[in-house]
């Protein structure tokens, strides 16, 4: 809730963009450091967001619905005055092309309009009203109390505020751990949330999650978790609360999205919407496709026209015009994509287009590999990065087997024309995955959309609406008309 001046230890932040130095050695470029924060001052941050509650007693909890969006107004327009740097340090960190990066800048932005809509319509609908003979009722919605936000790097402010936001505007307090990477883009922002909101609402933690969340966790006293990453990461968390059954998690995790390509589908259309989307960001998103599945019929028809498709995507550093393939953030990526690939033709696959080679140690040329089966890594993991597994079904039960043995239950796709077939999908699909895409990627846009999933994927929904009852809970008063 303030600015603390910073002397302690700093962690640098490098680049996936890079160049050989002058003894020939690759090197990431330096972006800048962030303060590593230790359990003293993560313990600072968690006591002055429980100050700001108190218990639901501080101004902010308390505060009238429409004076909470009158302080994220201020707080929008003083984050639009850093548009250009926040994107810009989005391709630095990250490495998101120009055209992702200032759109996941302006969603962000969008999103947060479209919540403070949506709690105005809430708000409405939360007059007093009489509920049964002799009773006047009223039924809100309350904060829940301390809220431990965590993003993704992927998506490092849109995800991050995906979550934030709604939480704030609810009432609730805030701590927000940055992503490692993707974390200096948030800089510019803190003093936004310190000027526009009351002290001790939004609080950042930088810095090692190992050293920071577990005393944050372990003292109880967070109501709310909520993070957008990796099961395995969430699961440790809530194993650090004490009473884990008090802790309300809104979490989104990982994913092994799977499309299928039915006989009649018209190629063309199935071609162009797998390679958006299973290509997007290099695939690094949790709802990217991440293994298509191809009938036996047309499987090679499907290749012929994809493959090329692929090749033709235009490598870049992320600010190059028209850049689709960019620098991998995560060291080591390029050699788990190398090892990925050559477990999967220790099998007997193979990349199918011209792709799966380094061209530098974070730049990977996107690869095609058929035919993918039970066994491979390249069958179960999620990779999250750009290679494309493919694999050749005889019926759809196969297809639909996958789906029932796999952990991951976030969204699927259908390609095809005949009208009867795919009905005869959609309902044993979105008993298994959260959302069904027809003729279309998978995607978690528009935002107004539930985002959820099943099994490994997720534990309750977001989206503009969902994610402002997610953070609240539904409270009631009760007059006795006399
Ligand atoms: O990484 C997961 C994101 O929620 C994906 O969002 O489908 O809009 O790219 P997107």
């Amino acid at each position: 809730g303030e600015m603390v001046p910073w002397t302690g230890t700093t962690a640098d932040v490098y680049s996936p963009v890079g160049m050989p130095d002058a003894t020939g050695v690759w090197q990431r470029h330096l972006v800048g450091s962030y303060p590593v924060f230790g359990p003293t001052e993560a313990m600072a941050a968690l006591d002055a967001a429980v100050a700001a509650y108190d218990n639901g007693r501080g101004e902010w909890p308390q505060m009238a619905v429409a004076d909470r969006i009158a302080c994220m107004e201020t707080f929008i327009g003083k984050m639009l005055g850093q548009r250009t740097l926040v994107i810009n340090l989005i391709m630095w960190e990250i490495g998101k092309n120009r055209a992702d990066a200032t759109k996941e800048f302006d969603r962000t932005v969008k999103y947060i309009y479209d919540t403070i809509d949506a709690l105005k319509n809430m708000d409405r609908n939360s007059s007093r009203f009489r509920i049964e003979e002799g009773i006047i009722g009223q039924i809100r919605r309350s904060p829940i109390g301390v809220v431990l936000s965590m993003g993704p790097f992927n998506y490092p402010l849109n995800e991050t505020y995906t979550t934030l936001i709604p939480a704030i505007l609810m009432g609730n307090t805030i701590l927000f751990k940055t992503p490692k990477h993707g974390s200096l883009l948030h800089y510019p922002l803190l003093e936004a949330f310190r000027t526009s909101f009351p002290k001790g609402v939004v609080n950042s933690l930088y810095g090692r999650g190992a050293n920071v969340i577990p005393p944050v966790m372990q003292s109880g006293k967070v109501n709310v978790l909520t993070l957008i990453g990796s099961s395995k990461v969430a699961d440790e968390l809530q194993r650090q609360h004490p009473k884990l059954n008090r802790l309300r998690s809104i979490l989104s995790l990982d994913a092994k999205n799977a499309a299928i390509i039915l006989p009649d589908a018209d190629l063309e259309v199935a071609v162009q919407e797998c390679l958006l989307g299973s290509l997007s960001f290099n695939g690094q998103r949790c709802t990217a496709i991440k293994i298509i599945w191809a009938h036996r019929s047309v499987v090679d028809a499907f290749l012929a026209r994809f493959c090329p498709a692929v090749s033709a995507l235009k490598l870049g550093m992320p600010w190059a015009d028209g850049a689709q393939i960019t620098p991998l953030p995560e060291p080591g990526k390029t050699d788990y994509l190398t090892n990925i690939i050559h477990d999967a033709e220790a099998g007997g696959a193979k990349i199918m287009n011209e792709g799966g080679s380094e061209v530098s140690e974070s730049l990977f040329r996107p690869a095609v590999v058929f035919p993918v089966k039970e066994g491979m890594k390249l069958y179960r993991d999620e990779q999250f990065g750009p290679v494309v597994p493919v694999v050749a079904y005889d019926d759809v039960e196969e297809f639909i087997n996958y789906l029932i043995t796999d952990d991951h239950g976030m969204q699927a796709s259908i390609f095809g024309t005949d009208a009867t077939a795919i009905s005869a999908l959609i309902d044993p699909l979105v008993n298994l995955v959260s959302r069904v895409n027809i003729n279309a990627q998978c995607q978690r846009g528009p935002d107004t959309f539930p985002f959820t999933g099943r099994k490994d994927s997720a534990e309750g929904t977001l989206s503009v609406e969902d994610a402002l009852r997610s953070f609240s809970i539904r409270s009631a008063v009760a007059t006795k008309d006399t």
